[in-house]
């Protein structure tokens, strides 16, 4: 299959991924891809068998950016372990919890770990619901608006940074400069990226963070400034500092972009959003099917650390394996009829959204829960939602754009009109 489309570059693929990981399974669940010598892994057992592996046989190490940067250095020998500790620091992202691997990681996240409990999100659920009603009330009369600013983005923002206490001041500064992160853009951008691409927070958030050491106050960055790992020994000040910049920017876009394509979703099925009115307590089934269908997270990179097999295929150590989430969760042999979108499905919980395994999502409760608050008041307060043909075309011709990255499933944008309430 020579002639396929290049996963990391193609714009067919960037507006379609779904067909891809289709093809790709054609030949198998775990197959050869030719363009930069990676494995792509569409299959869901398969995808289940890497993503929790248990004997370190790979390495988060490339799980941001996968293969376009190159390795900084050649793989050589059944066993790269060595190899990978002495250039890891050359890597992008090395300083950030997702790039971690075994023990480090394990006690890093389990800092982190204790911050998303229930009785927190709990509490921030009635800000939510005022922050979305609030952004409604900004654009109804209008009677259209572009989800992905005006809804979508600003309600994740602004959601994370009441649950880490950030000031109200610096809310809509830190929405502009936060924007999409640039660690996954086709081309050169992907290049220049270094151990921590979100540096450029690292004097706010380390300000805020001395601020709760002197006095704490009744916020996840308070939490985080006076967390210590288990055995009660205290993390230094840079780790910290990298966690919460992380926790801040980790869960924005891939959230705002979960609500915009559930939108998308409801604008092209009347039906469905009437179902959803009259039964909102299916809210939550239906964001779960639109993790299933569509994700915002496409795919999560390992590197073999030795050599070793997936499925019936050998793959030598230093191959980065590309495992393919919605391809997993569209997996006919896990899904029957995968292409069918079906809120009823009896196993929709099983979808790969949010990765499994050690670096399984830790913020898929809150994923869940602001996306879940944003549909419900989006739905609440609008008796139809319609997808704009002025924007995207007459509903047998939609055409939508998505931004030009390799990992994530990135609308860039999405305008929907509606009759109000
Ligand atoms: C719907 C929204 C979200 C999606 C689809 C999503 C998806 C993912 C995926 C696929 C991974 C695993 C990457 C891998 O296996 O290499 C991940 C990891 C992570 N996510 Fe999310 N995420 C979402 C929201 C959030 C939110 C809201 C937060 C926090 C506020 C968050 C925090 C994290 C963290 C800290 C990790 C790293 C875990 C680790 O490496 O141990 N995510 N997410």
């Amino acid at each position: 299959m020579d002639t396929e489309p290049d996963f990391y570059s193609d714009p067919q693929v960037i507006a379609d991924p779904r067909s891809y990981f289709d093809l790709k399974r054609t030949s198998g669940p775990v197959s050869f891809e030719p363009h930069h010598g990676t494995v792509m892994v569409t299959g869901y057992d398969a995808a289940l068998e890497v993503l929790t592996n248990k004997d370190h046989a790979y390495s988060s190490a490339c799980s941001v950016v996968g293969p376009i940067p190159g390795l900084p250095f050649t793989p050589s020998g059944a066993d790269i372990h060595d190899q990978l500790e002495e250039h890891r620091r050359e890597m992008p992202w090395a300083d950030h919890l997702v790039c971690f691997d075994g023990k480090k990681h394990a006690e890093h996240r389990a800092l982190l770990g204790n911050l998303l409990t229930y009785k927190r999100l709990k509490q921030n659920e009635d800000y939510l619901r005022s922050l979305a009603d609030r952004l409604i009330d900004s654009f109804i009369v209008n009677g259209r608006c572009n989800v992905v600013p005006e809804y979508a983005h600003a309600t994740t923002t602004y959601a994370i940074s009441d649950l880490m206490g950030i000031p109200m001041q610096d809310r809509a500064e830190l929405l502009e400069l936060i924007g999409a992160p640039p660690s996954q853009v086709a081309g050169d951008a992907v290049h220049k990226i270094g151990p921590d691409p979100l540096i450029f927070m690292k004097p706010r958030f380390d300000q805020y963070l001395r601020e709760r050491l002197e006095q704490p106050r009744d916020d996840l960055m308070s939490e985080l400034a006076h967390a210590t790992f288990k055995d009660g020994s205290k993390p230094d000040f840079d780790t910290v500092s990298g966690l919460a910049r992380f926790l801040f920017g980790a869960g924005q876009d891939t959230t705002s972009r979960l609500i915009a394509m559930a939108t998308l979703i409801l604008g092209g099925n009347l039906e469905l959003q009437q179902r959803l009115r009259r039964e909102p307590s299916r809210i939550p089934d239906f964001i779960e099917e639109v993790l299933r269908y569509d994700a915002p997270v496409k795919v999560a990179y390992r590197l073999a650390l030795v050599d070793t097999t997936i499925g019936a295929m050998a793959v030598p150590a230093g191959t980065i394996v590309t495992v393919c989430l919605t391809g997993a969760s569209n997996d006919p042999a896990h899904f029957p009829e995968p292409q069918r979108f079906d809120i009823d499905r009896p196993n929709l919980r099983d979808h790969m959204g949010f990765s499994r395994g050690a670096h399984g999502c830790l913020g898929a409760p809150l994923g869940r829960m602001e996306a879940r608050i944003a549909l419900e008041r989006l739905l609440a307060r609008t008796a139809e939602i319609r997808i704009s043909e002025q924007h995207h075309g007459p509903a047998e011709r939609r055409a939508y754009r998505f931004e030009p990255t390799y990992s994530f499933r990135s609308l860039s944008d999405l305008h929907i009109e509606f009759t109000p309430a």
